[in-house]
């Protein structure tokens, strides 16, 4: 088999379909939206399978030669600047080779609008950077790329992931400037995704908004056990080891149904054990809190005790209700409630804590296993 991985659970983006849980719905709705030129937005807490699924359907779009698709992450970016220059570093990877028919022409354009283009020396890859000169506008170096897309000769598929990033650039009209560049090309089709569930629904269905309508939203939830379920014992038997049903019921509760940790925990015990008992269980999910130990420790200077308290009590409780109620600041001594309440606040923002309808957690789950076992 060619390319086969020595363990069949990833735990990094997508690999191909073999290794790839399901999601055969989700990835007919965004198959079908791309095809009939429907803008998409794809949420959910994270690491519940948005990237990769994404990865998923832009790869098999790509190979079936009905479009030309590009990845953009906006995780990191602060600014609209910092936004389009990453735009145009997807679009130069996609598009920079020589061999992609792009050519001289593009890297020309992308100089005119204000990127200063050089040519890594180790790779033979262009590399870009925005110029230090008075550049074209965001808008207008937006709407070159746009142009340049829009002349190709297939539909262009542009994903940009954590896309809620845009709400947090502070000049105020970036929303507005990405919304006029979506709305120019009808050759161009987009997925926006991100995890902060809060910021991607108000982003796109606040009337006062500018992306207010302009896509199909679907919020991405956990893989459900039964599919999980196959998926687990099918890949474990075609290496002729042996997994309880017991453990893929406790491993799927451990982990809140979250992919990325259901993951984590087969990856290990299929590498490690012939037979996944519920001790081996055990002694993997020890080993997972033991490795994170580091990471964890380090939050120490990050919170106030108040929200340590709090982060402990949400883990404890999960899922915590009525934080603020008397009963809960009791049992957990969380002292008063306006502290509490601006505590939880905090967390919120920082997306360390998530609330889904009354009901809080910690979002990320092994932080959440870690400050339980901690006590
Ligand atoms: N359907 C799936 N089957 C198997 N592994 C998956 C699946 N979806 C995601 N993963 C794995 O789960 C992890 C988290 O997925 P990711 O796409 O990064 O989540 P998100 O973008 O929602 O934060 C990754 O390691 C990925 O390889
Ligand atoms: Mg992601």
């Amino acid at each position: 088999m060619k390319n086969a991985p020595n363990n069949p659970f990833l735990l990094l983006g997508y690999h191909r379909r073999k290794y790839f849980c399901n999601r055969n719905d989700e990835i007919k709705w965004l198959e079908d939206n791309l095809q009939n030129g429907r803008n998409s937005v794809l949420f959910s807490l994270r690491r519940l399978g948005k990237t990769a699924m994404i990865q998923c359907v832009l790869k098999e779009l790509e190979r079936s030669g009905k479009a030309e698709v590009i990845f953009v992450d906006l995780l990191a970016t602060q600014t609209t600047e910092d936004a389009i220059l990453q735009i145009a570093r997807a679009v130069v990877q996609r598009y920079g080779k020589a061999s992609s028919g792009a050519g001289t022409a593009f890297m020309k354009m992308l100089g005119k609008v204000g990127f200063d283009i050089s040519i890594d020396p180790m790779t033979g890859l262009p590399s870009l950077s925005m110029g230090l000169r008075q550049g074209p506008s965001p808008a207008h170096s937006l709407e070159s790329l746009g142009a340049f897309l829009a002349a190709r000769k297939m539909p262009v598929v542009i994903a940009m992931d954590e896309f809620q990033q845009v709400c947090t650039f502070e000049k105020e009209n970036a929303e507005a400037i990405f919304r006029t560049w979506a709305q120019q090309f009808a050759q161009i089709h987009f997925i926006f995704s991100g995890s902060h569930r809060q910021m991607m629904m108000s982003m796109f269905a606040e009337k006062n908004r500018p992306f207010y309508r302009s896509a199909q939203l679907k919020e991405l939830q956990p893989i459900p056990l039964d599919e999980y379920r196959t998926f687990i014992t099918r890949h474990f038997k075609a290496a002729k080891k042996k997994i309880d049903g017991e453990v893929v019921d406790e491993i799927y509760r451990w982990s809140r149904g979250q992919t990325y940790c259901v993951q984590l925990l087969c990856n290990r015990l299929y590498g490690s054990f012939e037979h996944a008992n519920t001790e081996a269980l055990n002694r993997v999910k020890q080993e997972v809190l033991q490795q994170e130990n580091n990471v964890f420790i380090n939050y120490f200077n990050l919170f106030t005790s108040t929200q340590w308290n709090v982060l402990r009590a949400i883990a404890k409780e999960e899922p915590l209700v009525n934080p603020l109620s008397k009963e809960v600041l009791l049992r957990h001594q969380l002292g008063a409630a306006s502290t509490v309440a601006s505590a939880l606040k905090q967390l919120q923002n920082k997306e360390f804590v998530v609330q889904l309808g009354d009901e809080f957690l910690v979002h990320d789950v092994v932080f959440a296993r870690w400050l339980r076992h901690r006590g």
